[in-house]
Parts: C-alpha cells; structure tokens; sequence
C-alpha cells in the first residue's frame, strides 16, 4: 500500500521532482515543460484554498507521485480526481493502476459511487489509461487558458463484484509474494504454471514474464503468452491467468489457449468465472477467435467455469497416463 503524505508548501521541492519528470504532461497541460518552484507552490495553496486533498504518494519511502481530489466540488456536486502524475522513472510499473485502486477504496469508504476527472483532450496516453480503468466519456469543455478538456466519469461498484486483471509489475510485490506463498505452502498444483516461478528475484521474474509474451528466448516449439493478474479494489492478487498467443500440437490437445488459477483462500466467490471472463476478452485483443480452454475431467469447478462462459465441448484428449481432459470451444468474435 502506498503512503499518503498530505502535501504542504514545505513539500514543495518533492512535488518539483514528480512535476518536472513529466516534461510531455507538463507541456500538454500549461504550454511549457519545466514549472518553476514558485507554480508548483501556488498550486498546493490553491488546492488548500478550494478545500481538495493533495497528496504525496510513497512507496516504501520512495515518492512515486502526486494525488489531488476534491471530494465535493460545490459548482457540479460531482467528487474529483483533479490530478494523478505519477514520476515518470516510475511508469509502466502499474504505480497509477494502484494509486486508482487504493483512491476508489478510499471513495467507498466514504459511499461515494462515482467521480469524474477531466482529461486534456491531445493527451493521447492519458485516454488510453482512463479508458482502461473503466471511465466513460460523459461531456467536455474548455478551461481558462483555453484547453480542452474530456470530462469522464466512473460508476464505483461494490467492491466484490470489482476486479481487474493487470499485467504482472513491481507496485505489485508485496501482494504476488503474499499470492505466491499461500499457494505454495498449500502444497497444490500451481496452476497456471507461469505462477510458479521463483518471486524472490521479483524484477528477473517480471522480466521472463515479458520475455514469454515477446516470444524471446522461448524453449524451442513453444510459443509467446501472457500472464495477467486477477485484483480487487485492495489491490490483493486473487488469481492469475495465462494466455497463449497461438496452439501448437501439444496445447491443442492438453493445455488449450488459457490456464488459469485462483488461491486457495478466494475460491468459491466467483472469482474464477470473472477471470475467464476477463480472459477471453484479452485473447479477443490477441486476435484469437476460437478459444480453447480445457480442464481434467474430474475438475466439476472448471468444467462449471468454462461452460458459464461459452464453452462449446469438442472431443476429449486422453493423455499417455490415461488422464482424461475435456476440451472446449469459446467464440470470442461474440464478446464485447
Ligand atoms: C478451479 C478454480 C479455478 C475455481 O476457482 P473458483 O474461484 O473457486 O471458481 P468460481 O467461484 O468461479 O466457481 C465456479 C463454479 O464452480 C463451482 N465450484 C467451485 N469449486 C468447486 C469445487 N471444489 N467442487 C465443485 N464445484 C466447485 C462453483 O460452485 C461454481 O459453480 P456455480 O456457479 O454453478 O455455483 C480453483 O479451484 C483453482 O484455482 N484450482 C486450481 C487450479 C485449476 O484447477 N485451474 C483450472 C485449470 S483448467
């Protein structure tokens, strides 16, 4: 979990580093690349002055990057996101994704069930990342210095019922150990078999994650996949997929497209339909039409899970230790 460090003007020279890190968000938003000391300052007054909240976010002591909401903007009655940068050494590393994450729990907390943020319309990155997390566009409109703006709101809903998948990263070490170590030491299976891999040299682990999913330094006749993450509003890893970019002989009988595995403590809540769900949304993204997921045939549960989502049964495989596996057809082209 990060730390929120509410920000004061003596925390200026922090918010300088995060601010000027990110010389593409600065010249999108006010025309220039560099702020001076003197605007940033003026910035956290003003954030006083309208009564937001303005945070500091840290990870085990590092600032990752800044955090301003206004829980009741007095002019729409909406909640605000207004500002979540993120020092640019630490993107791509799923920093913004868990900020999101532990902000909207902070959200719930307070029952609130929808805020807004406003998104400079020519920052491209920005949309994508929004649009990702579940924001839809409601309006738009055009500030004082003449910027336009896209206004999105997102629905919260209760957290249960609220999981993402995300790309394996390091803002989620603490949760994959602790993810990885339950299903170790529950002694079973560790399926899918991506999950286990060592944890404890978490940057080389994340690195052969990437590896696979670019095809390099694959053992020969196997082919590229990736490994996504099931998690909920706490940022706890509940479960864990892997997806295969293609079939080869062998996955086309016994190992199908997608492997997929919830730990021990989340089972029996649904969780593993979800991420089949969520799955086949990222195989349809991997341009694959016809899904094939399979499962031993005395596996009730994801027999259950697979035909919930659209499995088609085809004809069983019996493996050379006379292992039955059943295998199913899921149409992707349908999915929306
Ligand atoms: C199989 C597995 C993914 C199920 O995860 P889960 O989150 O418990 O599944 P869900 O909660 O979505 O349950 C799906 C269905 O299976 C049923 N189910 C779950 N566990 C069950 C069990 N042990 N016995 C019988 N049915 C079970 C649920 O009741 C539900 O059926 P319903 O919706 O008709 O009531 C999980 O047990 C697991 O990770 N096992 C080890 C790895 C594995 O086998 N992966 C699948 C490889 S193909």
């Amino acid at each position: 979990m990060f730390q929120w460090i509410p920000s004061t003007v003596g925390l200026v020279e922090v918010e300088e580093e995060i601010t000027n890190s990110n010389p593409y968000f600065n010249f999108v938003s006010k025309g220039k690349e560099q702020f001076t000391r003197d605007e940033i300052k003026a910035e956290i007054e003003e954030a006083g002055r309208v009564g937001a909240g303005r945070f500091i976010l840290q990870d085990k002591g590092n600032n990752i990057g800044v955090l301003e909401y206004l829980l009741h903007n007095a002019s729409d009655h909406c909640t605000w996101l207004g500002l979540l940068l993120i020092k640019k050494e630490c993107h791509g590393q799923g920093y913004g994704t868990r900020a999101l994450l532990q902000f909207e729990q902070f959200l719930r907390g307070k029952a609130i069930s929808k805020y807004r943020i406003g998104v400079i319309a020519e920052n491209e990155p920005a949309h994508r990342f929004w649009g990702r997390h579940g924001f839809q566009k409601v309006g738009a409109t055009i500030n004082q210095d003449h910027k336009e703006f896209v206004i999105y709101e997102k629905v919260l809903h209760p957290v249960s019922s609220e999981v993402w998948l995300v790309k394996p990263n390091l803002a989620l070490e603490d949760e994959y150990k602790s993810f990885y170590e339950e299903w170790k030491s529950s002694g079973e299976n560790m399926v899918p078999w991506v999950i286990s891999k060592d944890p404890s040299n978490f940057q080389s682990m994340l690195q052969s994650l990437t590896d696979s999913e670019l095809g390099e330094g694959l053992p020969e006749g196997w082919v590229p996949d990736s490994t996504y993450w099931l998690v909920d509003g706490n940022c706890r890893v509940l479960g864990a997929v892997n997806i295969r970019h293609r079939l080869n002989e062998s996955l086309y009988s016994a190992g199908g497209h997608i492997g997929y595995g919830i730990r021990p403590s989340e089972r029996r809540k649904g969780y593993a339909t979800k991420l089949l769900e969520l799955s086949l949304l990222k195989a349809k993204e991997l341009g694959i039409d016809r899904v094939l997921v399979v499962c031993d045939s005395d596996n009730i549960a994801s027999e259950r899970i697979i035909l919930k989502n659209g499995g088609v049964r085809d004809t069983d495989f019996v493996e050379e230790d006379g292992n039955m596996i059943k295998r199913f057809w899921i149409n992707t082209s349908v999915l929306e």
